[in-house]
């Protein structure tokens, strides 16, 4: 339970509101890279409330702007790319990918009025396929973060991002509760799935560990990057199962996975207070990945706006009688099953009437350090900083061990990820 303002704190986040302020001293995932093309069609995309446009120019290089021209307003996403630079349809003023105003037609001089033109935007990078921005402070730009999948051969990956319809933070609690997979992911039945393969459309397979054992015990880890969420079920007779769960610090996540099976990364980049850019990159350790058996698993059906189409409005396609016989739910897909559990609360849910039990640890501590960052950096603190040499190697493992060991000794923390070995920045 939070209270009505800790609710606030943790779940606005435009431009002057403090966790706003925090969340853009990190590095942001945009939109991907195919999405634009050189002298193409510029895409809209809204993040942390803020209506930006991203174009690509005639050099290749991406440009994120605000969607408004500091002329009179009108939307740069109706403008036209071409020349190295974006023109508005108004009355022609054009900007450079940094946002420099490089001619004003419309004036019979432009010198100085020009020169003293400037479009926000934002700097962008281009990794793995993922156009990447930071909306903070210039001289606060931290080190890009070098996720581990970021080393896998580009075929080994499948990269989506979807519009989902809630606050960031009840997304990303979702990722972090061990015990829904067991009920909202429950299939009734043995599932067919390739080798890596966590479940059908359907859902996950009864025998699965994340599924046979759901009031497994908890235990949460303050770690380098975040937080650690390990947890503990019953493997066979001999043996338990260790899961894990990483919070990357602030809106970073890998869910659990079992050795063997394909890793899946996710970031939660609020659009506004109400919706939320879920990103979800799975990746394959070591073989290509079977993009069709993974995007028909999750299920999602976007329009040409990344928006759902098997949505609230059609009730998720929700079929009561497979919900006999099929799954816990009679909704197929994973990613529509959770969409459908965190849209269903409301955009914005009441924290301050809610009931969290014990298995409700790793949200409790992923919006403690969330509360504490904010009240602290709303202090003057540095935010919490990410060390590459730790993401590099981080990603979800998940093995069986004699049920004799505590988890400290079957799957303890290793060494890079511990605490101790994060940076002071000065
Ligand atoms: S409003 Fe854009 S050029 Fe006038
Ligand atoms: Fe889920």
């Amino acid at each position: 339970m939070l209270s009505k303002a800790d609710n606030q704190l943790l779940t606005q986040t435009d431009p002057e509101t403090p966790m706003g302020k925090l969340f853009r001293r990190y590095w942001i995932p945009a939109l991907q890279s195919h999405e634009l093309v050189s002298d193409g069609k510029p895409q809209r995309v809204k993040l942390l409330g803020e209506d930006l446009v991203a174009f690509r120019d005639t050099e290749g290089k991406v440009g994120l702007i605000d969607e408004r021209c500091p002329h009179r307003g009108t939307s740069l996403y109706y403008g036209i790319n071409d020349g190295c630079g974006i023109r508005c349809m108004y009355h022609g003023w054009k900007f450079d990918t940094a946002g420099n105003c490089t001619e004003i037609p419309s004036e019979p001089t432009d010198g100085k009025f020009r020169q003293s033109i400037k479009l926000k935007s934002y700097p962008t990078k281009e990794v793995s396929g993922i156009v990447w921005t930071y909306m903070g402070p210039p001289d606060s730009q931290p080190d890009f973060p070098e996720f581990y999948w970021m080393g896998l051969p580009e075929e080994n990956k499948l990269v989506e991002r979807v519009w989902q319809e809630c606050n960031y933070a009840q997304a990303m609690e979702n990722d972090l509760d061990f015990v829904h997979a067991a009920f909202l992911h429950k299939a009734h039945g043995t599932q067919e799935v390739e080798e890596g393969i966590l479940s059908s459309d359907l859902g996950i397979d009864p025998d699965h560990p994340l599924v046979k054992n759901p009031p497994v015990k908890q235990a949460v880890q303050d770690t380098n990057f975040g937080k650690r969420c390990i947890a503990v079920g019953i493997g066979t007779e001999e043996e338990n199962a260790f899961m894990e769960i990483h919070y990357i610090f602030p809106f970073y996540t890998y869910p659990p996975r079992f050795g063997g099976e394909d890793g899946m990364w996710h970031a939660f980049i609020p659009r506004d207070d109400h919706s939320t850019w879920t990103w979800d990159v799975q990746f394959a350790h070591d073989r290509v990945i079977d993009v069709q058996a993974q995007h028909d698993r999750r299920g999602l059906k976007l329009d040409e706006d990344f928006r759902k189409q098997i949505n609230a409005e059609n009730e998720y396609n929700q079929d009561r009688e497979l919900q006999k016989t099929g799954n816990f739910t009679g909704i197929r897909g994973i990613a529509n099953q959770d969409h459908a559990a965190t849209e269903t609360m409301g955009t914005i849910v009441d924290r301050s009437i809610e009931h969290l039990g014990t298995s409700d640890l790793p949200i409790i501590h992923m919006r403690r350090i969330l509360l504490q960052q904010v009240k602290g950096f709303q202090e003057g603190q540095e935010p919490f900083a990410l060390e590459n040499e730790s993401l590099k190697t981080l990603y979800s493992d998940g093995l069986y061990d004699d049920n004799q060991k505590t988890w400290q000794q079957a799957f303890p923390l290793k060494e890079q990820f511990d605490l101790k070995r994060q940076p002071v920045k000065q």
